[in-house]
């Protein structure tokens, strides 16, 4: 009992703290204490574990694969193919052997391996999607409640396709299209009988509003669009990859799964992952925003934490020319004296809004930290919400100094309202 709480304590001293929560925007890391670094993926459940494959964006696109039993701690499987340029990779399992698709040069290319974890080889060369030999852009990827798999497809870069995986592996027949606009980077999510197909608008790696169809079978016919979030939000600054769903013991919940791409789809790329709201009558999908929440994967339950130690701006203290209480530009810094930190990373919320994002950043330095992090590299929702936690260090204690400040053009300009500490265990 002793050993295992001094070894608890020690743990925490290193940083080796385990994964508490869901943050969407925030650099999530592994339990290796590196950044999770797999894209445009999909999780699938198998047994008790969750694995998730995605792309690489710090090793041009190779597929990394990652297991958790909680969605919160995930452990690095390493790459399952060394192939590069292999976008949205996504694991399937049409018959016994463990599959993984994704799109290469435009073509579907799959591998194939005995066991999910390792061994994956190229199945073939990489193929068009049949019955219209189309290229294509973004891989999806959709188990039925039968048991049958659907690959999705931006088939001719527009058109968005639903083919069903043949038991050995190959694409089969055109199940349906959604031929109503220029989509992309499709979902499915069934819902009591209603199959809803979450797509992305095109504009590049730059978040814009994803959209929501119905339809009563597979086959469609599609109805729709809506938004799955106000529209300002543009999805909360992501992009949609994946719907999983949480069958628990006492709720059922959908996780959408989107990427927050950086400028060019590159390693400060994150994720956000968010509670669906499911209108069974209306037949529309809400995201349900939340800075930090879980779901438990046995109960299906979700919750989210217990509002954290706060600390005003009234009682901080305000330097610079300006001097207005929680105005902070170029020129003037909030200064938190006497927080209090546990001893390790934990999650911290700033609590600000920018009058301009394309303006500026705010930034935060820690105790005696010489250059400020810009709060944008720790979470990429900095600047689209008002909430925004991101995971730091702080000695143990009540003598932590956190200082916040801003840079930017003339006339940028940041309002905060303090900042709120958590305790990475306490739970509502
Ligand atoms: C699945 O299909 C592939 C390709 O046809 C085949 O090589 C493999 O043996 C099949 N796996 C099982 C377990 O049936
Ligand atoms: C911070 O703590 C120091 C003692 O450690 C105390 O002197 C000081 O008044 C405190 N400041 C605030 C703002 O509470
Ligand atoms: C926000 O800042 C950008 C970059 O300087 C500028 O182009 C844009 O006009 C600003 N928007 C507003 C509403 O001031
Ligand atoms: C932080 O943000 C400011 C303002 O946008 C920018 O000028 C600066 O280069 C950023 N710093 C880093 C390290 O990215």
């Amino acid at each position: 009992m002793k050993l295992s709480k001094l070894f608890s304590v020690s743990c925490l001293a290193g940083g080796a703290l385990s994964a508490s929560w869901i943050v969407p925007g925030a650099v999530w890391t592994d339990t290796a204490g590196n950044k999770i670094d797999a894209h445009g993926g999909n999780v699938v459940q198998r047994g008790d574990t969750f694995y998730w494959v995605g792309q690489s964006a710090s090793q041009n696109e190779i597929p990394l694969m990652y297991s958790s039993t909680d969605l919160l701690n995930w452990t690095p499987l390493g790459a399952q193919n060394s192939l590069q340029y292999l976008w949205r990779p996504k694991i399937a399992k049409p018959n016994g052997s463990f599959w993984i698709y994704g799109q290469l040069n435009r073509n579907i290319q799959s591998m194939v391996s005995t066991q999910m974890v390792g061994g994956y080889k190229l199945h073939g060369a990489a193929v068009t999607i049949p019955p219209n030999g189309y290229t294509y852009s973004d891989t999806g990827m959709f188990q039925d409640t039968d048991g049958s798999w659907y690959i999705l497809t931006s088939a001719d870069h527009n058109i968005v396709q639903i083919n069903k995986l043949n038991s050995d592996g190959s694409i089969g027949a055109r199940a349906s299209q959604l031929a109503a606009g220029a989509y992309e980077a499709p979902g499915i999510l069934k819902v009591s009988g209603t199959y809803y197909l979450i797509v992305s608008g095109k504009t590049g790696w730059r978040s814009n509003p994803n959209k929501v169809f119905s339809a009563p079978s597979i086959a469609g016919p599609w109805t729709g669009p809506s938004n799955i979030a106000p529209e300002a939000e543009k999805t909360y600054n992501s992009q949609n990859t994946f719907e999983l769903t949480i069958a628990g013991s006492q709720a059922t919940t959908y996780i959408y799964m989107g990427d927050s791409w950086d400028s060019k789809g590159g390693p400060n790329s994150n994720h956000v992952w968010l509670p669906i709201k499911v209108d069974g009558s209306k037949k529309t999908l809400t995201l349900d925003w939340h800075a930090m929440w879980k779901v438990d994967v046995k109960t299906g339950v979700v919750s989210f934490p217990k509002a954290g130690r706060r600390y005003e701006v009234a009682d901080a203290e305000v330097i610079g020319k300006r001097g207005v209480v929680g105005k902070v530009d170029s020129e003037s810094e909030v200064v938190f004296r006497n927080v209090t930190g546990e001893g390790g990373k934990q999650w911290v919320s700033f609590h600000y809004a920018v009058n301009n994002r394309s303006a500026g950043e705010a930034h935060i330095s820690i105790n005696d930290q010489q250059v400020p992090t810009n709060i944008s590299s720790l979470n990429s929702n900095a600047g689209f919400h008002n909430t925004v936690p991101v995971e730091i260090v702080l000695e143990k204690g009540d003598k932590n100094v956190i200082r916040f400040g801003a840079m930017g053009e003339t006339g940028f300009e940041v309002t905060i309202d303090g900042i709120e500490v958590f305790d990475d265990r306490e739970e509502l």
